[in-house]
């Protein structure tokens, strides 16, 4: 039977969600996960060390017996994030880093930042203590297929030109644009990149019918941003690495005249990914991805214990428990060849 054995991978994105979602959402990540960031949109959203602390412990709680998962928390950044909060959050052992929402830019993004010059005291705090400072990188005017790009320019680039000494990891990449401005930029900028942006296009959400489980934000886009993704990810360049901004909504939430826009892949994550780097003949690139430079970048030490894939057909299910509810995974009914052992 063919194998695949990796150090441990870590998720450097994902939503868990809150109360009697947790139960799900922790034991998937947890099978497959050492660790995970995650991320603080939660109604209200976590601001503060105090409420990170006690969503850290609500997280806990729901780890499976046996398990070893470790969340590493983030705070949520507003017009009026304070300079003393953010250098408490930089000395505490469990929190990681800070995320930047642009106010309306997605899910629960309705606290965010409004003028990035709201915040610049509070960057340049994080600048100094070296916490580093996760985006969602679209800006909220323009064309939805191209809120991403403008983002580099518009936000992205000055903002990378005043805090040079600034860890920003871009999140969920999903263009050539994007794929390409990290390339080209300095050591302190990394981009993390999702499952679905590997795996589809926006073909997958609109022909042949509107398929709410493939909206996401960023939206998917076209075959040409996909392969760059794909190029990007199996590069074995070390500022590409794999965070699955897996970010359930149950089934009433997304089939509905306004549907929420979020993807859950953590009940396959790895398995998926697996597929899209052995499609590319690059399944060697795979550990470096998931399982090396997201810690290097986040200055953490690597895993040492290890995960096997089983090369095996199996069928992902057409639907979960989600709480007392049910969400839809990404790929439901989809076939895949790679297997957790
Ligand atoms: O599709 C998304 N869902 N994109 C985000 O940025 C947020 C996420 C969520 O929390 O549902
Ligand atoms: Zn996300």
């Amino acid at each position: 039977m063919n194998t695949l054995t990796l150090i441990r991978p870590d998720d450097w994105h994902l939503h868990l969600r809150d109360g009697d979602k947790l139960a799900c959402t922790v034991a998937d990540s947890a099978r497959q996960f050492q660790r995970a960031i995650i991320m603080p949109n939660l109604l209200p959203p976590i601001t503060t060390v105090a409420l990170a602390e006690a969503y850290r412990q609500r997280i806990i709680k729901h780890i499976p017996p046996g398990a070893k998962f470790e969340p590493l928390m983030t705070l949520y950044l507003t017009d009026n994030a304070d300079v003393k909060e953010i250098i408490s959050a930089a000395a505490h052992p469990s929190i990681q880093a800070v995320k930047l929402y642009p106010a309306g830019a997605t899910t629960h993004s309705e606290f965010g930042v409004t003028k990035l010059e709201n915040i610049y005291s509070v960057l340049s705090a994080m600048e100094e203590h070296q916490l580093p400072l996760l985006v969602h990188g679209e800006v909220t005017h323009g064309d939805i297929f191209d809120r991403e790009a403008i983002f580099l320019d518009e936000v992205l680039t000055p903002l990378m030109k005043r805090f040079p000494n600034l860890r920003i990891v871009l999140e969920h990449i999903s263009t050539k644009a994007a794929a390409d401005f990290v390339k080209d930029a300095s050591t302190y900028l990394a981009a993390t990149i999702t499952p679905h942006h590997l795996r589809y296009t926006r073909d997958q959400l609109l022909v042949g019918g509107l398929k709410p489980h493939y909206y996401c934000l960023p939206i998917l886009k076209c075959a040409a941003d996909r392969e760059a993704l794909i190029a990007a990810a199996t590069s074995g360049n070390p500022k590409y690495f794999l965070g699955t901004d897996s970010a359930p909504h149950s089934i009433a939430n997304k089939q509905s005249s306004c549907g929420c826009a979020g993807i859950y892949n953590s009940f396959a994550a790895l398995p998926l990914y697996a597929e899209v780097f052995a499609t590319a003949n690059a399944l060697d690139k795979l550990e470096g991805f998931s399982s090396f430079y997201g810690a290097d970048f986040y200055r953490l030490p690597r895993n040492t214990e290890t995960l096997t894939l089983i090369q095996e057909s199996w069928e992902i299910p057409e639907q979960l428990a989600f709480g007392h509810e049910q969400v839809i995974p990404l790929g439901a009914g989809e076939c895949l060849s790679w297997r957790l052992s």
